[in-house]
Parts: C-alpha cells; sequence; structure tokens
C-alpha cells in the first residue's frame, strides 16, 4: 500500500476514533478545527495529493474525497447526538414540578381609610359634586383667617396647630381652607367635595389621632337653605350606612358658618341601643356642617345678598372606625398587617 494510503487509513481511524469519544459542543468544535479546519490533518492531507505525480492523483485524490465523506458524515451524525444530548442536559436541569403547591403571593390591598374616602367621594359625585384637592402646608390667611377666625378670635384656640416657620404657614388643621381658595378661584355656582390630610397638635387617644383625614363640601349658589344642607348629608348617610339610618343635627359653634350645626348618625353597631362603641349615647358624630357666614362670602369677594352656601367637614376615619366596629383610631397608622390585612 502506498504511504499515502495508510498515512489517509491511519488518519481517517484515529479522526472517527476520536469523534467518538466527543461529548459536548466545546470538545466537537475542537475536533472540527483539528481535522476539517483550514489547518485541519483532513485538509492537510488533500492538499498533499495535490503534490503527488499525475498518475499517483487520480487513486489519491478519490481515497481523499471518499474518506472526507465519510469524515463529514460521522462529524453531522455525532453533533445531532450532541444536540439532543445537551437537549437533555437543558431540559434535566431546568426540570420544574408541576405537582408542588405553589407558594402563596401576598398582594397589597387598599388601606381603610383609603377604601372610604373612595366611597365618600363616588356619594358625592353621584350628587353633582366635583372633586378638588389643596396644600397640606398651608397658609394662616386661608386656615383661620378667611374662615372669620382673626389672630386673637377665642375659637384658635379650638385648633391645637402646628406652626411652620414663618408662623404664617402652617400645618392646616382642617379642610376648610379650601372654602376659600376654591371660592377665590371660580365664580358661583359650586359644588365640590376636598378630601385630605389634616394636622391638629393634640394627644391621642382612641378617637383622636395628631394626623387625620377630612372630607369638605362646600356648595355655593343663590338660594341655598338649611334644608338643601340637611338633604345632602342625610342622602350621603343613607348611603355610606343604611337607608334607614337616623340622622341627628344639633347645634354647633364654627366661626365660619351661620347657623352651624354637628351632625351624628345613629351608631351602625347597636343601632341606636347603645353600646360600647357609641359610650352608650346610641349617636356617633360624624361631622361638622353650617351655612357659610357671609363674612367668609365677602371675604372672597362673593356677594351674600346674591348668594349664599353650604358647607361640611367630616372624618372618614370616624365613618370607618363606625362602619367596621373599630374601637381604636391609633389601628390605622400603627402600620400592622395583620389589621390592615383585614380589610383587603
Ligand atoms: C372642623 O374641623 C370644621 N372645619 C368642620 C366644618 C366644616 C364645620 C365646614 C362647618 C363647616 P371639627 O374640628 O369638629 O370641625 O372636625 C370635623 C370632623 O373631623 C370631626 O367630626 C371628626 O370626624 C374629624 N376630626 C377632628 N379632629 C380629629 C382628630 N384629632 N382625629 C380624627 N378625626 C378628627
Amino acid at each position: 500500500m502506498a504511504a499515502i494510503d495508510e498515512a489517509l487509513l491511519k488518519l481517517t481511524e484515529k479522526a472517527l476514533g476520536e469523534l467518538d469519544q466527543t461529548d459536548d459542543e466545546a470538545g466537537l468544535e475542537n475536533w472540527r478545527t483539528e481535522y476539517l479546519g483550514r489547518r485541519g490533518a483532513l485538509t492537510e492531507h488533500m492538499r498533499s495529493v495535490g503534490q503527488l505525480s499525475p498518475e499517483e492523483r487520480p487513486a489519491a485524490g478519490q481515497a481523499a474525497n471518499a474518506a472526507k465523506a465519510r469524515i463529514e458524515s460521522a462529524f453531522g451524525e455525532r453533533k445531532t447526538r450532541i444536540d439532543e444530548l445537551s437537549l437533555d442536559r437543558q431540559l434535566e436541569a431546568e426540570r420544574i414540578d408541576v405537582t408542588l403547591p405553589a407558594r402563596r403571593l401576598y398582594a397589597g390591598g387598599l388601606h381603610p381609610v383609603t377604601q372610604t374616602l373612595r366611597r365618600i367621594l363616588e356619594i358625592f359625585r353621584d350628587m353633582g359634586f366635583q372633586v378638588a384637592e389643596g396644600p397640606e402646608v398651608e397658609l394662616d390667611k386661608y386656615n383661620f383667617e378667611a374662615l372669620n377666625i382673626p389672630p386673637e378670635h377665642p375659637a384658635r384656640d379650638m385648633f391645637d396647630t402646628f406652626y411652620v416657620n414663618p408662623p404664617s404657614v402652617l400645618l392646616r388643621t382642617h379642610t376648610s381652607p379650601n372654602q376659600a381658595r376654591i371660592m377665590e378661584r371660580v365664580p358661583p355656582p359650586i359644588r365640590v367635595v376636598v378630601p385630605g390630610r389634616c394636622y391638629r397638635y393634640e394627644s391621642q387617644d382612641a378617637s383622636h389621632e395628631w394626623m387625620f383625614h377630612q372630607v369638605e363640601g362646600l356648595a355655593v349658589d343663590a338660594g341655598l337653605t338649611m334644608a338643601d344642607l340637611k338633604g345632602v348629608l342625610v342622602a350621603f348617610a343613607q348611603r355610606m350606612f343604611w337607608p334607614e339610618v337616623q340622622c341627628r343635627f344639633r347645634c354647633d359653634y364654627f366661626p365660619f358658618v351661620e347657623p352651624g350645626v354637628d351632625m351624628s348618625v345613629q351608631c351602625p353597631i347597636c343601632r341606636g341601643k347603645g353600646c360600647r362603641v357609641c359610650k352608650m349615647s346610641g349617636w356617633i358624630e360624624m361631622l361638622g356642617a353650617g351655612m357659610v357666614h357671609p363674612r367668609v362670602l365677602r371675604n372672597v369677594g362673593y356677594d351674600p345678598d346674591a348668594v349664599n352656601g353650604f358647607a361640611f367637614g367630616m372624618g372618614p376615619e370616624r365613618i370607618t372606625m363606625v362602619k367596621h366596629a373599630i374601637d381604636d383610631i391609633r389601628l390605622f397608622y400603627g402600620n400592622d398587617l395583620r389589621f390592615l390585612a383585614q380589610f383587603n
């Protein structure tokens, strides 16, 4: 046998032998470079056929081509096999046991007071009120002065105020400053509700927080009366609580209304019989309200002889406490998920 045929035979056997040993893509690629690459052993062999004499060349060329075809086809088969193996390995590594119980997902929920706020706004929107907002850091001018509460007025004692430097800036103690802010901006008629946070420098107890919410209501038009105020608030309570709910209006004093009232609703826990939540009175105070004081109208440039209005300010925390029989307001802002998650 000619030396060149012998070399080809050895080369072929070595190549096929090593091919059998490869078991991953990297090994296969190394093997391919070593035998079939541009400087690979088989390529070199083909090149050496070109150096032979013209008589020897055809037979050696044919043998080389046949060997190349054999090697390439073995390579193709091996590649298919290795691809299958690697897919098997990947599937094994990424295997999931679909019979395992899923991990429980804890979804967040809306804070109970947020839920109450949304419900309050929804009810008033249905009655034709718009929704507006105002700043929590407020000017003395709007929080007090525009509301008929001048600096020396004793009513300022009602509101224990957080002052910010300079002292003409403060954290609003109620949402009523928005009455003046809104009337300054738009002419009557007005029907608006304003939700927001309020701050009072007072000690906390079961029904008082230093930060709480209010929803202010304001309607201004020609010929509004106390009957309109009562009608709107009773309609609100009937939807917020239940259709036969009893509402009680009593005289109260706020410098920015005349006359002024507070409204209580029959305790939804005991329905008026008396219980721990209503402190045995059968009633729960919900809000302050009244007919907008003529001086407040004049302060914003309205003519109190042409238009009048009513206003109210209610506490969503108290409403939520009543709805869910919660006996301590401090639970709302204690960030205890065991409490909050009950409202999800
Ligand atoms: C006012 O703040 C008046 N601005 C309400 C008003 C508006 C009267 C328009 C007339 C016309 P009062 O201080 O009573 O009033 O508060 C109103 C409601 O806010 C209370 O009924 C209560 O529900 C809630 N509230 C007041 N202080 C606190 C507090 N510290 N913690 C939780 N809720 C409070």
